[in-house]
This record gives structure tokens, sequence and C-alpha cells, in this order.
């Protein structure tokens, strides 16, 4: 594979080319509503439509779940491409080659070959493990004691890592550095002496995939009752515990519609229950489920259940995972809390019970506010006055982090039922967040001005989005790339990339600031849709912001000439400066 830079010109090119609309429609059929486009989101669950695809701006956003980008992001993310894949894969439907630059230039273009390395030689172990399980007769035995199937250790590529310290460094010494071996986190260096070894000696091993199904990390259990029990790959550059669910890709290519996933402890969980037909479970890899991977779950599908063993430690894992999932709740969403009976865990119970029992059980989980409320009363004696106080005092402490809902209603309302304090005095004690209550946004256009014209700058970068030729009517922005005013540096880094590439649209503008600072205000700026397609009003608006931008810019400019005639005094120069700046004060 050819490894040099893709031109930037080339993908601002592509992305003139490419049709968004096109790109999506072939995929996912759209309807075309007023001047955009809609369907249900293609990645999260919903029955109304909100993903909404805008021709002109060239991008896509969901109202729902917040997806958002150019025909390149929409292949990424759909058909679970890297950016470099979705580049080769639109180029390639318009029939165009990918030039490459000769020499790679830059060192992110170094760090992507190296992140790339580490994928290929994950995956490259993991084919590894998976060939030595074949000649493994007690690693195969393990696995047959534990009455795992061919089919579900071929979907979940189980391996095993054979005994001795250097397996892995002599195999893979030839195709990659000692470095990218540790880098992987398959090969361990000591400090004190150096000395490498393999991680994963005599293990039976779980490969762990992320969103787009490339191997991350490696799960690996020992055969025996030895300590410890599991070995997780330590977090690398391409694996982080806290955003990664063990079995969520395998969930979602597995599961023909997928509308809810139970979260689960272990891997071997994930595993006896997708043999048994429940192919959409999930497991954190030791670690409590974060609200990154809350927010992910909630991407896919509207429900998710927690699923805890019955013993202590399984309650005190709900808790936390409670604790982690109140600032994630939304109307709309549900969690639920599933308790098995003691000493089972979901591997255990359903090859007792069976597939049709252990969903029958979804039915008595406990919802989120029906378990805080259980564990809260379990702590509190409510019936003293003191209890009371110290329940409330409780319960107010995680409310803080709730977002104004329903849900919160509703839990606002059982709370003052249970210990018979008035809503209003509940309120008074803080328990509601005061937060505005975000109003849903249904269209582009809609998402409109209260959002984005808090700042003229603000303003003129949505204008520029909306229509990059605009640009021809603004003329010396010196001073405003001078003023430091918040958002300058991105106005005119935006002014002048328009200013060299003329043709280049929304999108294109987009991917050049694909991971960087600019990302997340370019995108939250280009949901805004101007409410005409006339130019001289567009072009009025612009020039308006441009003057007030200047305006303030000066403004800012004389209190600093009167600060500074109060302190140090100003030289020559700086007095006609001041004074030619209060002449053109308006
Ligand atoms: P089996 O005994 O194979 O059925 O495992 P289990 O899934 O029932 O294991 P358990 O409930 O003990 O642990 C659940 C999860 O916690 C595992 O899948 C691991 O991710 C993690 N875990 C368990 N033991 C260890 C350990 O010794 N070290 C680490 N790092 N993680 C562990
Ligand atoms: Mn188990």
């Amino acid at each position: 594979m050819a490894f040099g830079r893709v031109p930037r010109e080339f993908i601002d090119d592509l992305l003139v080319r490419a049709d968004v609309v096109e790109v999506i429609n072939a995929r996912v059929p759209l309807k075309k509503k007023g001047r955009e486009y809609t369907a249900c989101c293609p990645f999260h669950n919903e029955k109304t439509p909100s993903f909404t695809v805008s021709p002109s701006k060239q991008f896509y956003h969901c109202f729902g779940c917040g997806v958002h980008g150019s025909a390149l992001s929409f292949l990424m993310e759909y058909e679970h491409l890297d950016f470099i894949e979705a580049i080769e894969s639109l180029a390639d439907s318009l029939g165009i080659p990918v030039p490459r630059e000769q020499s790679g230039k830059g060192p992110s273009q170094a760090q992507l070959q190296r992140a790339k390395n580490l994928f290929t030689l994950l995956e490259d172990a993991n084919k590894y493990y998976q060939l030595q399980l074949k000649s493994a007769p007690n690693a195969i035995e393990y696995l047959n004691n534990r009455e795992l199937s061919q089919k579900i250790i071929q979907r979940f590529n189980i391996g095993y890592a054979p005994v001795g310290w250097d397996n892995i460094l002599k195999t893979f010494s030839n195709s990659y550095s000692e470095q990218q071996l540790i880098d992987s986190g398959l090969v361990i260096q000591k400090e004190e002496n150096n000395k490498k070894y393999d991680r994963y000696r005599d293990r039976i091993m779980f490969p762990i995939r992320n969103r787009k199904g490339q191997v991350v990390g490696f799960g690996g259990r020992v055969l025996g009752d030895e300590k410890p029990k599991y070995i997780n790959s330590p977090e690398t550059t391409v694996f982080h515990k806290g955003s990664e669910l063990y079995g969520f890709y395998e969930a979602r290519l597995n599961t023909q519609k997928l509308d809810r996933i139970i979260v689960v402890e272990g891997y071997m969980d994930v595993i006896a229950l997708a043999q048994f037909g429940v192919s959409y479970a999930v497991a954190t890899l030791g670690t409590a489920t974060t609200s990154d991977h809350l927010k992910q779950l909630f991407r896919a599908v509207p429900e998710v259940i927690f699923c805890f063993d019955g013993d202590r430690a399984g309650r005190e894992a709900a808790w936390r995972a409670l604790e982690n999932a109140i600032p994630m709740t939304q109307d709309g969403k549900e969690i639920r809390f599933l308790f098995l009976p003691d000493g089972e865990d979901p591997d255990t119970q359903i090859r007792k019970i069976g597939k049709d029992a252990f969903e029958a059980a979804y039915d008595q989980a406990t919802s989120l506010t029906a378990y805080f409320i259980e564990k809260l009363n379990e702590r509190f004696n409510i019936t003293s006055d003191e209890g009371k106080a110290r329940f409330l005092g409780e319960a107010s402490k995680h409310l803080k982090n709730m977002p104004d809902t329903l849900i919160k209603d509703q839990l606002l309302a059982r709370l003052a039922k249970l210990t018979n304090v008035g809503i209003k005095t509940l309120s008074r004690r803080d328990l509601i967040n005061n937060e505005k209550r975000s109003e849903p946004s249904l269209s582009f256009s809609r998402l409109s001005n209260r959002e984005v014209r808090q700042t003229p700058i603000r303003y003129a970068v949505s204008l520029l989005l909306s229509d990059p030729t605009l640009v021809k009517y603004i003329d010396n922005f010196e001073q405003i790339a001078l003023s430091e005013l918040p958002g300058s540096d991105l106005l005119t880094t935006l002014i002048e990339t328009i200013q060299e590439s003329p043709q280049i649209n929304a999108a294109a503008l987009l991917e050049r600031w694909r991971n960087t600072e600019f990302e997340a205000p370019l995108i939250h700026l280009m949901k805004w849709q101007p409410e005409t397609d006339d130019e001289d009003v567009l072009r009025c608006e612009l020039q308006d912001c441009l003057r007030q931008i200047r305006k303030r810019a000066n403004e800012i400019k004389i209190e600093e000439m009167i600060h500074k005639a109060r302190t140090t005094g100003l030289n020559d120069q700086e007095t006609e400066e001041y004074a030619f700046l209060l002449r053109n004060r308006d």
C-alpha cells in the first residue's frame, strides 16, 4: 500500500466533486424536505427522522444523537473505514485515482503510520494466537470444559498464547521493531534491566476490537486457578479502557436489529450469552462503566440494561455504574439494572435457564430511578427527621449531576412523596439543576440565530461556511487578525484558506481542521443555515459583522492605550496612533 500523504488539494477537490446526498442516499434512502434531506438516523435508533443532510454545505447532522460531518466522515462512520480508506472509497466511486505525495511531511503522518502499524501488529498477533490454539490440546480442552462452541470460538476469534517468555518477541521481530512490540502492550520491558518478555504466556486470548473492528488489545485468562485470573492490555495509543467495550463490535455485527444492549462484567459472560443467542451483550474491561461508554451505547440503542452478579461485589459495581450513569440520563433513553441470583453470573445463568427465560427476566429489571431510591432507602432511615435530612442530602449530591429531564421530574416527585417534603422545598434545597432546558432543534435553520449570532465573529464564520464565495466581499482583515478577540484566529484562518482555494466548500473546509482545536467550533457553527440565499443580504450581514468586529477590536486597542498612558506613558508614535483610534471611533 502506498503511504505517502494524500495532498490536501486533492481532498478539497474530492469533496467538491462528490455529493454527500448521493453518497448517503446510496446507503440510507433520503427524503427531500425543503432545502435539506432527511432520514431516520443510521447511527442511532429512532422512529422519526432527525438525520439531516444539507446539499449546500455538503454536511450531515443528526439532531437526535449529534453525529455530523462530510461525505468522508459518513463513510468512516457507516462503513467503519479510517480516513485514508474513506478517501480511497470516495475517489473510487467517482473513478478518480488517489495521488500520493512522495515524501511524508510533518509528524502527524509518521504518527498515523505508527498507529497503523500498531493495528496491523495487533491483528497479526490475533491471527497468531488463533493459530496457536489449534495446536494446544490443553487450551482446547479448557474451552471444551467451558462448553464453548466452535462457532462462537471463531466469532470472537478466541486464541491461545503459548507457554514461553519470548514467542511474540521471536515471531514478530522481523516485521516490527521492539519498540512497537512494547507500544502495543504485547511485550513488557522491565525497568530495572530493560529485559523484554511476552506479557501473555499460557493464557486463553480474547481480542478486544474497537468500533471499527480493529484489534486494539487483548484479555488473557489463565487455564487454571492461578492469579491474576485475567490480564488485560495496558493503556496504549490505540487502547483506552474507559472508552472500549468488549463485544460491542461483535454485537453490532451479529445482531439483526440492535435495540437494546446488556452490559455484563466479563469476557466469558459476553461470549456465553452470544452462544445462547443473546448477541447484544458487551463488557467493560475490568473498570466501571464510564460516561463515554454510555454515550457510545446510547448512540446505538435507546435501552441499556446493566447486569450484575447477585453478590455484594455486584451490588457495589451497580451503584458505581449508577453514579456514572446519572449525568448521562436523557429522556427517551432507558437505563435499568438486572441482578442475577446470588452465586450466578450471566455465563452460568444462561446455561441454566436458556435465552427465553434470561430475556424474560428483563421485565423484572429495576429502573434507574427505582434503584436510586431503593439504595438510599437501604442506607438511611427516613422515619426520623434526621434520617430524612441525610437521605435528601445524599440524594441532592447525585441529583445535581442529573440533567434537567422528565426522568428527573419523576424522580423528584417520588422523593417528595416518599419523604413528605414538598417539591418546592426540594428544589430550594438545590435538588433541581437550574440549567436551562434546551429546546430540541429540528432543522439546520431552527438551530439558528439564538445560538450562533452570539458574537459577530461566530456569525461571520457561519456565513462563510454557508457560502465560502462570500469571502470576495472581505478586504483588509489584518486588524481582525491582530485583535486577539475570541475566535479571531479561527475567522482569519478561514478567510485565508478560502482565499487560497476559492472553489472550496464547507465540507472540505471542515476536513482541513479534522482533529484540531478548530474542529468543534466549526462543526457547531456549520449547523446554522441562513434563512435566505439572497447574496446581497448575506453580503450586508457579513460586512456588518466585520464592521462590528473592527469596532470591538478598536475599543480594545483604545482601552489598552488608556491603560498604557496611565501606567508607563505613550511614546510619540503611540500617541499618534491613539489619536487616530479616537478619531475613527464611531
Ligand atoms: P471466568 O472465571 O472466566 O468465568 O471469568 P468471569 O468473567 O466470571 O470473571 P470475574 O467475574 O471474576 O471477572 C469479571 C471481569 O473482571 C473479567 O472478565 C475481567 O475483565 C476482570 N477480571 C477478573 N479477574 C481479574 C484479574 O485478576 N485481573 C484483572 N485485571 N481483571 C480481572
Ligand atoms: Mn464467570
